[in-house]
């Protein structure tokens, strides 16, 4: 039995000894705890973790190794990217063709497992290739980093100090800024910020990076760690500051940039949004906007509306090797700026004209991390054309703008899950293990109609000639 289906939907769990199968498991459970488990050889682990957590040791063992890559070398450098790393985890990997971003065409890569997103993606590129494209512009490119500290002396007294050491605190950094100067980057700005209005005794050394085409997190803290060091011991010896203790709390950068901004747009005439499909253009780009509006005012839909956006954006940001982590993070905090969460993207229609864009922080990388060390990742750059950081972040963000013209088309449309659950109507016919042939004839019966989850069991049961199961067993 394939082991998608021994967990699968329509299988009834139990266990060989007649126990119920999480009864197995439960006692198994009893002993979980493990000492130098990382120290372990890759082997050891997985046999450790498949005997002791899975029902049947053996199918889990081959189904780990199938997700090995063939090329030794290849799977080695994967395994040590992380710790206890098993295996390979598959995400779909595909392209949205047609991308005109600042009249370049671009194929973009999408790194996703939801169905929608890259046909969603394409489609709205395909459409604004006709309109005039995408315009993206980088705003700004600064990232920050903070020495998060607390000092109980003469805070005047800091000030002095942190004015008179600054040439001791970029020394200190010399050696790690070097290459990073060379490409035009470096250290901007070190500032004193006096934070005791948020908490007893709390300052920082607000330090600014221009770090080019590379993300520059280990850059950063390598140089706020480096200074910190400067700081605590002319603080100690300083006469000012030395009647005070001061404690460094932790060096580390941020991930809200909200110095690091990138601009995408589109617009055309309203007449010009007809696509053919019969709708009224000024009521679709009214309604359209009225759509913006409520994601602007109303944390819930904000929420939503964000997420599809960042549908789009992760799926690029994961492709190209990227910290989508540090993106949804930044992401989310700037659109909460003013305190309460919000669209990231807007809409104007006005002297019939349509404009749509984004504007986000967007910290990203085109060197460094995993750019040179993932084969897919280079191909993926290489797809893009090999762009620096800030082109880079100029596509990611028409790809989040696209996807949320894509959702936002459909929702005040169609609806959505027309769209949405025809993508779906094929994962749920391969947990159906639906042979080729069915999924042909059942697309065909569904071409015209939504595919409601249980609509597609139905059809597909009646089609084989077998009975529905009971509801308890089919996933949503
Ligand atoms: C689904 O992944 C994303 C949408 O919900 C986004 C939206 O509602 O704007 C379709």
């Amino acid at each position: 039995m394939p082991w998608g289906q021994r967990y699968g939907a329509l299988v009834n769990l139990s266990s060989d000894k007649g126990l119920p199968l999480h009864s197995v498991i439960d006692m198994k459970r009893s002993n979980l705890q493990i000492r130098g488990f990382s120290k372990l050889t890759k082997e050891a682990k997985i046999t450790w973790l498949t005997e002791q957590h899975l029902s049947d040791p053996p199918a889990g063992q081959a189904l780990i190794a199938s997700y090995n890559h063939l090329d030794a070398g290849v799977q080695k450098r994967h395994d040590e990217f992380i710790e206890n790393t098993l295996a390979n985890y598959f995400l779909p990997l595909g392209v949205a063709p047609n991308f005109r971003i600042n009249d370049q065409v671009y194929t973009i890569p999408m790194a996703i497992e939801e169905s929608s997103v890259v046909a969603a993606a394409a489609k709205s590129a395909q459409f604004w290739m006709d309109r005039g494209g995408f315009t993206s512009t980088v705003v700004s490119s600064t990232k920050v980093g903070h020495i998060h500290f607390t000092f109980s002396g003469d805070a005047h007294a800091l000030t002095a100090l942190v004015a008179r050491i600054q040439p001791e605190l970029l020394a200190a950094t010399e050696s790690i800024t070097a290459n990073m100067r060379a490409r035009g980057g470096g250290i901007l700005s070190v500032q004193l910020k006096d934070r005791r209005e948020a908490m007893e005794e709390y300052f920082q050394l607000e330090v600014r990076f221009e770090t080019r085409d590379s993300m520059g997190a280990n850059f950063i803290n390598s140089c706020l760690e480096e200074m910190a060091k400067v700081l605590r011991l002319e603080a100690a010896t300083d006469a000012g500051t030395a009647t005070g203790d001061l404690e460094v709390v932790m060096c580390i950068l941020s991930n809200y940039t909200p110095e690091c901004i990138v601009r995408s747009e589109v617009r055309c005439a309203v007449n010009d949004l007809d696509d053919g499909s019969g709708v009224d253009v000024h009521e679709f780009a009214r309604k359209f906007q009225r759509a913006v509006r409520i994601a602007e005012v109303e944390p819930y839909r904000a929420a939503t509306h964000n997420k599809g956006i960042m549908n789009g954006i992760d799926a690029v940001v994961l492709a190209t090797g990227n910290d989508f982590r540090a993106v949804e993070a930044a992401c989310h905090t700037y659109a909460s700026r003013d305190g309460q969460y919000r669209s990231l993207t807007h809409c104007s229609v006005e002297n019939g004209e349509f404009r749509f864009w984004i504007e986000i922080p967007l910290s990203l990388g085109t060197v460094g991390g995993l750019t040179k060390l993932h084969p897919m990742v280079q191909l993926a750059l290489e797809v893009l054309g090999n762009p620096g950081a800030h082109e880079l972040m100029g596509i990611v963000a028409a790809s989040g703008l696209a996807q949320n013209f894509a959702a936002l088309r459909a929702l005040t449309t169609t609806g959505i899950q027309k769209g949405h659950m025809k993508m779906h109507l094929l994962n749920i016919l391969n947990q159906l293990d639906a042979t080729d042939a069915e999924k042909a004839e059942l697309t065909a019966f569904f071409a015209d109609k939504v595919p409601h989850h249980a609509d597609v069991v139905a059809a597909f049961c009646s089609l084989r000639g077998i009975p529905v199961p009971s509801a308890e067993g089919v996933h949503s």
